[in-house]
């Protein structure tokens, strides 16, 4: 699993990504035809249940494209802010929001594991393939519960561990950093979410993702350990419990 000692290796992976993406794309080209559409492994805006007027907040944003899909859901009403540890992250979402003239988008530089915002602040939390790049999951679920609403909705797409990583494919830094060694396991997600305080979770895997995933590692099977999953659940609307 990930440890803290990979988070430097994991900045630097994505800072070189944002540095690639930001050369590639000229300030003012469509956000439609960026080489760079994100470098997640699913769509949590599509499984959100995003309403006009939510306030969402998205972990781990990278170059901040489901933060642009879901200000388009939530209109001008909602707001919608974007977290990444990574500064050339923050600095290339920043502008593709510039880009695409969507005042209700922000981006702050923070880790997730320790947000920089009040109790109760957001109707939705969600995050796109982040998690399994973080060494204290638990510490980020009860972060995500801690900002949410009373009723509000964790909306996850993330890469969860199905069978045990072979220990030559758990040794590779590239698998930890390209989201596949430190994958949550499937097993104990459950119970995870429910200690972080969440009433009800869901967790199916996406079939769509196998071929995804397998275009990360070619021809070293790693469809066979990890699967692309959607994790939803709520916030109980009136919490007693704590
Ligand atoms: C695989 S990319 C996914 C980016 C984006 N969600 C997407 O779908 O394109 C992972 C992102 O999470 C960020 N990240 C990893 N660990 C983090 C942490 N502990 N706190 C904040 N951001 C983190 C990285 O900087 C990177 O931008």
């Amino acid at each position: 699993m990930a440890t803290d000692a990979l988070r430097p290796l994991v900045r630097k992976a994505y800072a070189d990504a944002a540095t690639k993406a930001a050369a590639v794309v000229p300030g003012k080209r469509p956000l439609a035809c960026t080489p760079h559409s994100g470098l997640g492994c699913g769509s949590p805006t599509t499984i959100a249940g995003l309403t006009p007027g939510d306030w969402v907040l998205d972990l781990g944003c990278g170059a901040g494209f489901d933060c642009l899909a879901a200000a388009v859901e939530v209109g001008r009403r909602g707001r919608v802010v974007g977290v990444d540890m990574t500064p050339e992250m923050v600095r290339l979402a920043s502008r593709h929001a510039r880009d695409a003239d969507v005042p209700t988008v922000s981006f702050v530089q923070a880790e997730i594991e320790s947000l920089p915002f009040p109790d109760a602040s957001f109707d939705v939390v969600m995050s796109n393939c982040v998690i399994n790049l973080c060494a204290d999951k638990q510490r980020i679920f009860a972060e995500a519960w801690r900002v949410l609403k009373p009723g509000g909705r964790l909306a996850v797409a993330d890469i969860v561990a199905v069978a045990l990583l072979p220990v030559e494919l758990h040794g590779e830094l590239a698998l930890h950093t390209g989201c596949v060694a430190g994958a949550t396991a499937l097993e104990g997600l459950a119970a995870m979410l429910r200690e972080a305080g969440f009433a009800s979770a869901e967790i199916a895997i996406a079939q769509h993702g196998r071929s995804v995933i397998d275009s990360w590692a070619p021809g070293r099977a790693i469809q066979h350990f990890v699967a692309a999953a959607n994790i939803t659940a709520t916030k109980q609307a009136r919490d007693i419990s704590r």
